[in-house]
């Protein structure tokens, strides 16, 4: 039975897209693991467009309304793809009239579980219905945070949030871990930022700091993950580390 795992924040620009993808891609090099499955939530399709795919005919806009069955993409053998573009953003509001509108994403992954190790959802940057469905579905939260105060300063929102939902809708969920992202180990600040990261969360924080690295920047340019683009980069180094830390705690 696979681990769900929600990479979310509600701010923008954290590092949700670029962590969701290249922990994808380092699980699936890793011989232990058979099968990854990423899936694209957020209407603005960058995880999609991060991996080369544009001009989609099925996302899981069409999966959500029951339109056609789920068909991941096969990227590579081990790693597959639910794509996802702007039509997604329909989802909040015609989800937000349905019974159970919790559930849509959870019902639709019961039946797909079985096939991989890891799905991990790239979330959209907001707390609304899309959010609440890929906490629903998920075991565990993936938390990117950026090395500077503002992004620290909203975390309460979200940690509220899924409290709210673990009391309600998915008691099992978990903080699986924070993601320390864009560090910059020269400022002052990323350092003092993730002393109050560590004092918050103590242990959940990855011990792995995703380094600021041009190449995690640019290789969604060219539709490739770290790992094909540049795998000699600080940025490989960083997610492959942060992937290590991540198998050994579901040992
Ligand atoms: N470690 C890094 N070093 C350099 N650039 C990075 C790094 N991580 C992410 N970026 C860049 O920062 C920008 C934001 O990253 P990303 O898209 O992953 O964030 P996000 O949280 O998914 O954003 P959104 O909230 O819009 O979905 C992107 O241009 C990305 O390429
Ligand atoms: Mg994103």
């Amino acid at each position: 039975m696979g681990k769900v795992i929600s990479v979310s924040n509600h701010k923008g620009g954290v590092g949700k897209t670029t962590s969701t993808l290249n922990i994808g891609a380092a699980l699936s090099l890793d011989p232990k693991i058979n099968k990854v499955l990423l899936i694209d939530f957020d209407p603005q399709g960058n995880l999609s467009r991060s991996l080369g795919i544009t001009d989609l005919e099925f996302t899981i806009y069409g999966n959500l309304r029951g339109d056609y069955p789920i068909k991941p993409i096969e990227i590579t053998k081990k790693l597959h793809l639910i794509p996802a573009n702007e039509d997604l953003a329909a989802s909040e509001i015609e989800l937000s009239s349905e019974t159970g509108r919790e559930f849509f994403l959870k019902d639709l992954l019961e039946n797909l579980r079985g096939n991989y190790d890891y799905i991990l959802i790239d979330c959209p940057p907001s707390l609304g219905l899309l959010t609440v469905n890929a906490l629903t579905a998920s075991d565990e939260v993936y938390i990117p945070v950026k090395t500077e105060f503002l992004p620290v300063t909203g975390l309460k929102t979200l940690t509220d949030v899924i409290e709210r939902l673990k009391k309600r809708i998915n008691k099992n969920l978990k903080i699986g871990g924070i993601i320390c992202t864009q560090f910059n180990m020269r400022r002052t600040l990323d350092k003092e930022v993730v002393d109050i990261i560590d004092q918050q969360f103590k242990d959940k924080v990855f011990e792995t700091k995703i380094r600021n690295n041009v190449s995690l920047a640019e290789a969604p340019s060219v539709g490739k993950h770290i790992f094909t683009y540049s795998s000699a980069s600080a940025g490989a180094e960083d997610y492959l580390n942060l992937t290590k830390e991540i198998l050994a705690r579901n040992q």
